[in-house]
């Protein structure tokens, strides 16, 4: 990076600015040897979050989903997406092997941000409303079966335990809710009752996490696809177990032999990452101080922030914004910053997602040669190029030109209302008796 030092009168101190910028950059850095680390003790935090509750700082969250959408799922269902700053609710009407999906709509929503730290009983009665809302306009070419209730796959992308497929209790809120008395209760329970609320006739019949319903919509449109990545608002991955490879799973082993594990990798922390003070501040002054460390450095509720902290320590000690406004931005050095704050979230992306190739065994080439299709979703990746570049470029660097050949990266838009709706079907009343 070129940093332009310029001396004007009573200016900014350029010196200044250029030792923060210079300090920043030496703090940020990534050097593939430690993104090497990163992997692996990504991959030891995997293990030991598999082997028991409470084991690692990566909870490893059972999802009860055994098996993935196969293209046989049929009929009419409801996705509800809550996660972000927006929510959206979305009705698919599934054709079974030959159709396909046949048709689909889906409307956004914004959260008002003060229902994201209000009480629970107010965010679940708005999300139902605009649901109910949503349901009044189906027309007549979706229907459901005589005498039958609507079903709904609930995306909801926080820490959850999962009891079952279709429940599972909050176990902290992450990004930018914080609402304690929903903290320990069943979503479902509370989305169900809301509903009820709203004279909505509706069932949850898969409840699950955007990593896993981004899984399973890769998997409906590629059978190769492992691991699912969000890189977002927050940040996390999920990806297919062997469920025998799962000490701390005491059910019976389900006849697929394999169990979809939501990682929340966005809580991961090691003394690898390369913190800064910046980073640190950030932290302690956030919504959940020492928690998802690893997810305030990449996601997008956070990059801008980071740099927005930086570029002040710059204005506090440089007077960088101070009189002389025509020359107060040198912008390629300010977008510089961007970029090394950026690269540095990417780059300790790519290291978690090869970290997870490792633990598959999908770092080496295996014999017959296997494709490994990463499903990506999230609007950082989407929208930022030089961010999912560096992901891309990263780790192909990390695997080695050989392996980065059988490992792609597939962007999976909106795959998680989708697949949402697909689990819903799989695990559907309709197919019961
Ligand atoms: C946060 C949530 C996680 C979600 C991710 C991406 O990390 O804790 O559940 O998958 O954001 O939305």
């Amino acid at each position: 990076a070129v940093v332009v030092v310029k001396r004007r009168g009573k200016g900014p101190k350029w010196g200044k600015v250029r030792a923060i910028f210079t300090d920043v950059e030496r703090k940020c850095a990534t050097p593939v040897a430690r993104l090497r680390q990163v992997a692996d003790a990504m991959a030891v935090e995997m293990h030991a979050g598999l082997a028991s509750d409470g084991g690692s700082k990566l909870k490893m969250l059972l999802s009860y989903v055994d098996n993935l959408p196969t293209g046989d799922e049929k009929g009419l269902f409801y996705a509800l997406d809550l996660g972000g700053t927006n929510f959206r609710v979305l009705r698919v009407l599934l054709g079974g092997k030959e159709g396909r999906v046949i048709k689909q709509e889906y409307e956004e929503v914004s959260i008002p941000p003060h229902l994201m730290l209000g009480g629970s009983h107010e965010l679940f009665d708005f999300i139902a409303a605009a649901l109910s809302r949503f349901v009044a306009t189906e027309g007549d070419e979706f229907r459901i079966p005589e005498g039958k209730q609507r079903e709904l796959g609930f995306t909801f992308s926080f820490p959850v335990k999962q009891l079952s497929i279709a429940s599972g209790i909050l176990i902290k809120w992450t990004k930018g809710f914080c609402i304690e008395e929903t903290v320990g209760e069943d979503v479902v329970a509370e989305l169900t009752k809301a509903m009820e609320r709203q004279g909505l006739n509706m069932r949850v019949t898969a409840l699950v996490n955007d990593t896993i319903g981004t899984l399973a919509g890769g998997r409906y449109e590629d059978s190769d696809v492992l691991v699912a990545v969000i890189l977002g608002t927050g940040t996390n991955a999920a990806y297919v177990e062997r469920a025998n490879a799962i000490p701390k799973w005491h059910g019976l082993l389900p006849k697929s032999g394999d169990m979809v594990i939501n990682m929340e990798w966005g809580n991961f922390k090691s003394s690898l990452l390369p913190l800064t003070e910046y980073d640190e501040a950030l932290d302690f002054e956030s919504l959940n101080p020492g928690e998802q460390i690893y997810e305030k450095l990449m996601s997008g509720m956070y990059l801008g922030e980071i740099v927005r902290r930086i570029l002040l320590r710059m204005a506090q000690e440089s007077s960088l914004f101070g009189e002389v406004v025509p020359q107060k931005l040198e912008i390629p050095f300010i977008l510089s910053i961007c970029d090394i704050v950026a690269q540095r979230g990417a780059r300790l992306a790519a290291a978690g997602i090869y970290g997870i190739l490792k633990k598959l065994g999908r770092d080496t080439v295996t014999s017959p040669k296997q494709r490994t299709v990463i499903a990506m979703d999230g609007g950082l990746y989407e929208h930022y190029s030089i961010f999912s570049e560096c992901v891309n470029n990263t780790l192909r660097n990390l695997l080695g030109e050989e392996i980065a050949g059988t490992v792609v990266i597939k962007l999976a838009n909106d795959g998680s209302g989708i697949g949402a709706a697909l689990l819903a079907a799989s695990h559907s009343q309709y197919l019961e008796g």
